[in-house]
């Protein structure tokens, strides 16, 4: 599915990434936890193709697909997914048009012969998925994200998830800023996405979330390197110990 290899990156002067290399297999789950600065967020925007970031050696492919060669919503259409630790707000388009805009050019990308689904029929589409996360209906007309708190923006981040129906999806810190009731609506749906032909990479400060969906393996990055792997027992210790103790 999906591999990194040796992947270095920097943003203006700053060497950020310092040579990852990382592999996932169709449904696995991994997470990535680390320090505040480690160069979480670095590494899922990079693999996304963010444009502050140089990538200045090294590899990123999924099944076969080099994905440093394309522009962000290629890499989108080709089935990476990035929920932002910080979702934008943006102005002038409302979420339901942000959604079927998106859904469309998805399915149309999967299936040549999908006919764009019409506004009456996406709305009637969308609803189920609406009330498994609890997002109230008069949401769609808002602007995307325009006074959506913190915990509503990660709720539309997975709403987009389940739609797009990813290879691969990056949620960063998906789970901060949730109360416990949202924190298990966003898990039940990341579970539900799930399955034995995409794969997740997780980023996270707490251990918390792993509780409802279990990664496979843990990784602990540190100054631009993954300095420790290890199963789901590694990430309770770490949530015990803490990331100081852990040296190369
Ligand atoms: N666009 C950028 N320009 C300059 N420095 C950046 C940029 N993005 C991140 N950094 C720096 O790179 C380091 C890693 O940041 P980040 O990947 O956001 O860390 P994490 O997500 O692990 O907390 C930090 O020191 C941060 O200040
Ligand atoms: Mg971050």
């Amino acid at each position: 599915m999906l591999k990194v290899k040796g992947l270095k990156v920097s943003a203006g002067e700053k060497d950020i990434l310092k040579g990852i290399d990382l592999e996932i297999k169709s449904g696995e789950v991994h997470c990535i936890m680390g320090p505040n600065g480690a160069g979480k967020s670095t590494l899922v925007n990079s693999l996304m193709g963010h444009p502050s970031y140089d990538i200045s050696s090294g590899e990123v492919n999924l099944n076969g697909i080099n994905l440093l060669e394309l522009e962000p919503f290629e890499r989108s259409l080709e089935g990476v997914f990035l929920a932002f630790q910080y979702p934008r707000e943006i102005s002038g388009v409302t979420l339901f048009n942000f959604l079927l805009a998106a859904y469309n050019e998805h399915m149309c990308h999967k299936d040549k012969d999908f006919r764009r689904m019409k506004a009456f029929k996406f709305r009637k589409f969308i609803k189920p998925f609406l009330i498994e996360l609890k997002v109230p209906e008069d949401f769609l007309q808002r602007y995307l994200n325009h006074g959506f708190s913190g915990g509503e923006k990660k709720k539309i981040e997975i709403l987009q998830l389940k739609l797009f129906n990813p290879k691969i999806a990056l949620l960063d810190e998906t789970d901060s800023g949730l109360d416990v009731d949202a924190l298990k609506v966003v898990s039940q749906g990341i579970n539900d996405f799930k399955s034995k032909e995409n794969a997740i990479l997780i980023v996270t400060h707490y251990q918390r979330i792993l509780d409802y969906v279990k990664p496979d393996f843990v990784h602990v990055i540190k100054d631009g390197k993954i300095v420790k792997s290890g199963d789901y027992k590694f990430a309770q210790e770490l949530e015990q110990k803490g990331f100081e103790w852990i040296t190369e």
